[in-house]
Parts: C-alpha cells; structure tokens; sequence
C-alpha cells in the first residue's frame, strides 16, 4: 500500500491511475479505524480497481468547544488495518497543506444543513462539505463511499455534488454494528464502561420504531414518540434530537409516504461523549 502525506504527490497518483486506465474509488475517514471503516473500503473495492483511503481530522468541521484536539489519532495502527482491507493508497496529508496560510474557501450547502446535527453543530457541515470537495479535488475518484450511519453528511454530499456537477458517484455503505447494536464510531472509545453498557439502547429504541413502522403505523409523530420513550429509560444518555425526517429536504414529515430517516443524537452525561444513529423507513439512503 502506498502512503502519501503530499497533496500534489496524491494528485500525481490519481492521475498515474487514470492513465493507466484504472477506475479510483475513495474512502475519507478521520482514522481511529474501525470495521466500519472497513467495511467501507470492501464497498469500494466492489466498483473500481483500486481504492485511496484518506485520513484527515479535519479541523474545520469541529466546534471550539469539540473534540478536535482530543479525537483519536492513530496513524500507524491504522495503515495496517488499511493495508490489510486491500487499501491502495493511504493519503494523510497535513493540516498545513490542506489549509495552507490565508486559507479562505468555503462550502456551504444550504437549507438541508439546518436540521438534526446541524442545527447543534454550527459550522459542522460548513467543514465537512469544504474538506470533502477538496478531497474529491485532489483523488478525483470515480466513486466515494461514507457510512449511513452519518446520514445527514451522505445527504448534504450528494447535494454537494449534484448542485456543483462532481463527476463522482457517492455511495452510501450500510451502518456496521457492535454484537450489541451499537453503531460503530471511532467516539465509542470515549465511553465509561457505565455508558458503553447503556449505549446500545440508541439502536433498540430505532427498532422498535422500525417494528411499529412496519406494524403499520405511519403518523411520523406516533414514531418519533417510541423512539423519545425507550430513550428516556437510560440514565446516563440525554437525547439532543429525536426526529423523523424525509431523505431529500430534510424536514420533519407528519405521515410517512416516502422513505424517511428515523435520526436520533445523544450526549453522555459522564464522559459528554456525543452519539448518533439512524435508521430508514419504507427505503434507503
Ligand atoms: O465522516 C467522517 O469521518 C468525516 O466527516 C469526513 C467525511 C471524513 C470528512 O472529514
């Protein structure tokens, strides 16, 4: 596997692969893998020759009070769990050259980004569509592959990508779970092992309201109220939003007609670690 810190060196790659008529897929991460991330680059591997993993913690879609300074960074473990998933080329460039000195463009995908992570995260997907137009930039990939897990994001980078003519596709890989139900992040290894025990209660809560959906009930106000009432039985996961949304607009619906996102966050009272989920009715991201 290749490594590649330089931007310009990761667009000489990308270009050597395009001439020699290999089609590139890539994988943006922040690191701290997990089989998550893994899964992702099987993903990729399935539609193109050789796969670019990025892993870049980018600095511009965390808050001043998030974890930017504490999120896991672990380079070297994860360029062997990379290799090993038949990863081509890892690019881990620096902050510098991503954001070199009067950096001044931004992204900004409007409307979409005012609901659900959004609207408690300011500026949040301001960074993450910037940092992932340039990633696409630099690879050029023929495809990029982000986990449902982070709906939202896979929502507003599509949006991204039709409203300013990307010739990439986005592919939206299925959520991987721990044994437990809980979804796989990198964040989980914040957890006191007292949250890590009541964590999965995110997802059972989402499949209940799965089962009442396909029960038949289709008020989305019935659904968001299950998910509201199993959350409210743990003691050390407060709920930041519980909502009920459609896939293209991202507004809370009132009947379920088209396929939804069923979309909760939470924050731990013990160590504030902040953990989302979702799950969609009636389809798929
Ligand atoms: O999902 C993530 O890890 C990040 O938001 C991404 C897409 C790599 C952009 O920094």
């Amino acid at each position: 596997m290749k490594i590649i810190h330089s931007c310009a060196e990761m667009r000489g790659y990308s270009l050597a692969a395009r001439r020699a008529g290999l089609s590139l897929g890539l994988v943006p991460t922040m690191g701290a893998l997990h089989d998550g991330h893994l899964s992702l680059l099987k993903t990729a591997a399935r539609h193109c020759d050789n796969t670019v993993m990025s892993i870049f913690v980018n600095p511009t879609q965390f808050g001043p009070q998030e974890d930017f300074d504490r999120y896991p960074r672990r380079i070297e473990r994860d360029s062997e769990l990379a290799e090993a998933a038949g990863c081509g080329c890892l690019f881990a460039p620096s902050v510098e050259d991503m954001y070199p000195e009067g950096y001044d463009t931004y992204v900004n995908v409007e409307n979409i980004t005012d609901a659900l992570c959004g609207a408690n995260r300011t500026g949040h997907f301001r960074g993450v569509a910037t940092v992932v137009l340039k990633l696409l930039n630099i690879v050029s990939p023929d495809i990029a592959v982000f986990g449902a897990k982070d709906a939202q994001q896979v929502i507003v980078v599509r949006r991204m990508v039709r409203d300013l003519h990307l010739p990439v596709l986005i592919i939206a890989a299925p959520t991987v779970r721990e044994p437990d139900g809980l979804a796989m992040s990198s964040r989980n290894s914040y957890l006191s092992s007292n949250e890590r025990a009541e964590a999965p209660i995110i997802y059972k809560a989402l499949t209940e309201a799965q089962k009442l959906y396909n029960s038949g009930e289709n008020i989305a106000e019935s659904i968001k109220n299950r998910i509201v009432s199993i959350l409210a039985q743990s003691r050390l996961l407060k709920p930041e939003y519980v909502e009920i949304v459609d896939t293209v607009r991202v507004k809370p619906i009132g009947k379920i007609k088209v396929p939804v996102l069923a979309a909760a966050a939470c924050r731990t009272t013990e160590t504030g670690t902040r953990l989302i989920d979702n799950i969609v009715l009636g389809g798929s991201l």
